[in-house]
């Protein structure tokens, strides 16, 4: 390996930790959220600054929904300040703002700030911000392959002709090219309905630093463990 640190281009992250960082400190698992909140802004620079082109982080799955009414309004109401806060910031950084996820059960008002703020941001050409709401890789594979049967029921195309590349662009996730690195806070292993489709060969990273705790050192870290790994695609090594 050569002295100079190759940076993935798109990097996705599962957030995870928050009530247990507020557990460990006593605090309700709210804060845990909000302190994660603070974290993600701050992780969105650092990366622009370390050249990352595209981020995507997991804000809330579908499970999401069966948590708490009280830690779902939380969740939901940092995700609106987000929205109505963020647009000054994202002009002077060149950032553009993606949600992914099925945004039709999200409150009007909140679905109102998303479409704002993605279209205010649309023409930029920084850093892409992708921010998963909503989100589950079933549904969205679901709703993907619904657009694609009405699509052949209506006879505007034949089934033969759906390919990988067809079901990818049914996808919210569709334009973006796929993570290279896939990272992980606090410990779990798993990949809890994120980017199934478009992870098959991203690099998986995980870690015990639970998400209010993570910074740059650890985005650094994780980037240097994906330098150390030697990237295969099913080919030949060469
Ligand atoms: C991640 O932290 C944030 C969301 C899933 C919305 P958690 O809330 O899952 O924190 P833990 O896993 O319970 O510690
Ligand atoms: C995944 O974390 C979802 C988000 C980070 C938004 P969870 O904490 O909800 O996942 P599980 O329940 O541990 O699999
Ligand atoms: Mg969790």
């Amino acid at each position: 390996m050569d002295n100079v640190r190759k940076i993935p281009q798109h990097v996705a992250i599962i957030m995870d930790g928050n009530g247990r960082w507020a557990k460990k400190r006593g605090l309700p698992r709210t804060m845990g959220h909000a302190q994660g909140a603070r974290v993600v802004e701050q992780i969105l620079e650092d990366a622009d600054h370390m050249g990352i082109r595209y981020l995507t982080v997991y804000a809330f799955s579908t499970e999401n929904w069966t948590r708490p009414d009280s830690e779902v309004k939380a969740l939901m109401n940092l995700l609106r300040t987000y929205m109505k806060t963020s647009l000054a910031k994202c002009a002077k950084n060149n950032v553009r703002i993606r949600v992914i996820g099925d945004k039709s059960r999200l409150d009007e008002d909140l679905q109102a700030s998303i479409a704002h703020l993605e279209h205010e941001t649309r023409t930029n050409t920084g850093i892409s911000f992708q921010i998963a709401i909503n989100y589950g890789s079933r549904d969205e594979m679901v709703r993907g392959i619904r657009k694609i049967a009405a699509k052949a029921a209506a006879g505007q195309i034949s089934p033969e002709q759906i390919d990988e590349e067809m079901f990818s662009d049914s996808l919210d996730t569709a334009g973006l090219p796929d993570p290279d690195l896939l990272i992980r806070t606090c410990g779990e292993e798993r990949i809890s309905n994120f980017l199934m489709w478009q992870i098959a060969y991203s690099e998986l990273y995980f870690t015990p630093v639970a998400w209010p705790d993570f910074n740059k050192a650890e985005l650094e870290k994780a980037v240097d463990a994906y330098n150390s790994r030697e990237r295969r695609f099913g080919g030949l090594v060469n």
